[in-house]
């Protein structure tokens, strides 16, 4: 409610009534569906609900909530909409050079390591990974845990097969990260397609996690998180970061998105920087 003494103008009023819209929409989709937006950023959400609202030629967000809820067909229209799953392999490039730099000697000492990729997507950021452990000699003795909410994109990500026409940024993106070999050397290349060499999955285990609702399945020494937390309220993701937290071993890594950061969330005070600008973060307490 308006707290305004003049009392709500007609633009607020029109703004709080589009968010009870909003979240009913998201409660329905919720009751009716199982999949929860409820606790993801409202202005994001917003505008791409506003588009689905558009698209299928509606006046209103309760026009959509009603045709969603009596259409499984529109319903999987939004979730394409309201499903973000643009990733890139060696995404942000300077990350995976800092990560070889302060991350991988420190795997070096453990026997065994587990990597949790939460919020995988089709899986481009786990083939990367694999590819840097690979050349520095500890991919043998890690096994990935490679997890999203999505089950489609799950199934991409384990076929390993991605447009031959992205490779050319790819092995842009694969030199600034310090890649050591010839990118081609990874996949085969069949028509308009890219197929990735098995062995990169070989140590990978893909499953279905939803963040907002389930708890942590093993212990870690490195998770990765990245371009994913920007979607959360705060709430949200502060109940992220405590299962976050718990899932790390003392002195474990976290490493989230270029846009993202621990700074202001409740578990800050429980990690040093490593690298801000790659934000990389590591448990200390
Ligand atoms: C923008 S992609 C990021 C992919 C990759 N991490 C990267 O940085 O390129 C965000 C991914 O988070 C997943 N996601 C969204 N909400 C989630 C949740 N509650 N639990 C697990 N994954 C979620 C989406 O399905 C999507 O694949």
């Amino acid at each position: 409610m308006s707290t305004d003494p003049a009392g709500p103008g007609p633009a607020t009023e029109q703004l709080e009534l589009e968010t009870v819209e909003l979240q009913l929409l998201l409660e329905g989709v919720y009751r009716h569906y199982g999949y929860d937006f409820r606790e993801y950023a409202l202005a994001s959400l917003r505008r791409r609900v506003w588009r689905r609202v558009n698209e299928e030629q509606l006046g209103s967000i309760t026009a959509l909530t009603d045709r969603v809820l009596h259409d499984p067909a529109c319903m999987a229209r939004l979730l394409g909409d309201l499903s973000i799953n643009v990733t890139a392999m060696f995404r942000d490039p300077h990350f995976y050079v800092s990560f070889a730099e302060h991350v991988v000697p420190q795997l070096r000492t453990y026997p065994f390591t587990r990597i949790w990729v939460a919020g995988c997507s089709t899986g481009e950021e786990v083939y990367s990974l694999a590819i840097l452990l690979a050349e520095h000699d500890v991919y043998d003795r890690t096994r990935i845990y490679a997890t999203d909410i999505n089950q489609l994109v799950l199934e991409q990500a384990r076929e390993g097969v991605y447009p031959l026409d992205r490779m050319q940024e790819y092995t842009d993106n694969y030199i600034r990260a310090g890649g050591k070999r010839a990118f081609s050397e990874y996949y085969v290349a069949a028509y308009d397609a890219a197929l990735f060499d098995a062995a990169l999955r070989e140590n990978v285990v893909w499953a279905q996690h939803n963040l907002a609702q389930e708890s942590s399945f093993n212990e870690f020494q490195v998770i990765l998180c990245r371009n994913v937390l920007i979607y959360f309220d705060k709430e949200l993701q502060n109940r992220v970061h405590r299962l976050f937290y718990e899932s790390l071993d003392r002195f474990g890594t976290l490493c989230l998105g270029n846009k993202e950061s621990m700074r202001f969330s409740a578990y800050e005070n429980r990690y040093e920087e490593i690298d801000p600008e790659a934000r990389i973060y590591r448990r200390t307490t």
